[in-house]
């Protein structure tokens, strides 16, 4: 579950090796001589499918393989060649939308794994299928979004609300944006698949044509289902909160797309001071992706100091009892929210080193 919402790309091992020398020359021969090119042979003779390749390398900085371009051309290079030289003909790349999208990771100890995407678009889950044309400026990643609202609990303190031992659950983000952290937290509470968004929204899965990793779509539908029908009790409701109503447009398109309540999740349009909701519900827990400084991560904020400390009077206000969960950068902007953190999760996106912090609000 964790892996399915979580992960940036749904993977297929297909063969894994290892380098005798991490040199360009080295990992030619090992493609040449031992990969299997026939997953691009099609049913017509002398056809191909269309193919990428997408190179992760892992502590190779100081190496002749430390540059993904050149790798990726090596391989390509040398399956190429192999193929011309079984079959007489070549196959051709296509970057944009291969039918067969190779995944290729190589390690400093020269380990490498050959990989395929089971969806065929050259993509990768960041950006699911909910959004819209126009994306958020300071949205978050889809993946990202999914591992922090499991972190803060929404889908324990679902389950507590499915098993009776609580009666209602209010999760509340304050500076919503377009929703990406309510809308991974009804994803990850509903238990519907990013397989089934994907698909709905036209990507072709690969694993029917290649005849792996069988995945049957009426179960991902039935799952999918049985998750909302779970929400269409009132016991649980999504608030989302931003001063900018452009960004509630946004929240909205993609409630239509997954098929989720109005009822089940309101919007509000008003500066955080101004913001107040029902807060009567037994359990509240709030996530928070404020603006950070220099447009990073949330976009750009004239009055960042003002803005961070209207968070920690806001939460006082309406969170007695409760929880919030405020990402932060390492410069600590979150001095500015008044409050003692009780704990915090550290993790990376990209260059970006991001904690994840939690204040409970007294009573
Ligand atoms: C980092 S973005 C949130 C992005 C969101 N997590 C997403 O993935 O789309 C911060 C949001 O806070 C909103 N915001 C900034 N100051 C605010 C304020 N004083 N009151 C309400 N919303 C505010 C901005 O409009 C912006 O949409």
């Amino acid at each position: 579950m964790m892996y399915d919402t979580c992960t940036s790309r749904y993977l297929k091992l297909l063969q894994s090796g290892h380098l005798n020398e991490l040199t360009p020359e080295s990992l030619y021969n090992l493609i040449y001589e031992s990969f299997d090119t026939s997953i691009l042979k099609t049913k017509v003779r002398n056809e191909y499918y269309t193919f990428s390749i997408t190179t992760t390398l892992l502590g190779l900085s100081q190496t002749d393989l430390s540059n993904s371009q050149i790798t990726s051309r090596t391989i390509k290079d040398a399956l190429t060649q192999s193929l011309l030289d079984q079959y007489s003909t070549r196959p051709s790349v296509d970057a944009k939308d291969p039918d067969v999208p190779f995944f290729v990771t190589i390690k400093g100890d020269g380990s490498i794994g050959i990989y395929v995407s089971l969806i065929s678009k050259n993509s990768n889950h960041v950006l699911r299928g909910y959004r819209g044309d126009v994306t958020h400026k300071g949205s978050l990643r889809a993946t990202t979004a999914a591992l922090l609202g499991y972190k803060s609990g929404v889908t324990l303190a679902a389950d507590a609300v499915k098993s009776d031992e609580i009666k209602s659950l209010k999760i509340v983000d304050p500076m919503t944006g377009s929703g990406t952290l309510l809308l991974e937290s009804f994803l990850l509470i509903t238990g519907i698949s990013p397989y089934e968004i994907m698909l709905n929204s036209g990507w072709r899965p690969c694993w029917e044509r290649f005849g792996f990793g069988k995945v049957d779509l009426r179960d991902i539908e039935r799952r999918g289902e049985e998750g909302r029908g779970r929400l269409n009790s009132d016991a649980i409701e999504f608030i989302g909160n931003d001063k900018v109503g452009g960004n509630l447009k946004m929240v909205q398109g993609s409630c239509e797309k997954l098929g989720i309540r109005r009822e089940g999740f309101r919007t509000h349009c008003n500066d955080i001071s101004d913001f107040k909701f029902d807060s009567t519900a037994e359990v509240i827990i709030s996530l928070c992706n404020p603006p950070w400084p220099d447009g990073r991560i949330g976009g750009d904020d004239p009055d960042l100091i003002g803005t961070w400390s209207k968070i920690g009077e806001w939460s006082k206000s309406n969170l007695k009892g409760n929880e919030i969960w405020v990402l932060a950068p390492p410069t600590s902007l979150s001095g500015e929210l008044r409050m003692k953190a009780r704990r915090a999760v550290n993790f990376r996106q990209g260059k970006e080193e991001l904690r994840w912090s939690q204040y409970l609000i007294n009573e």
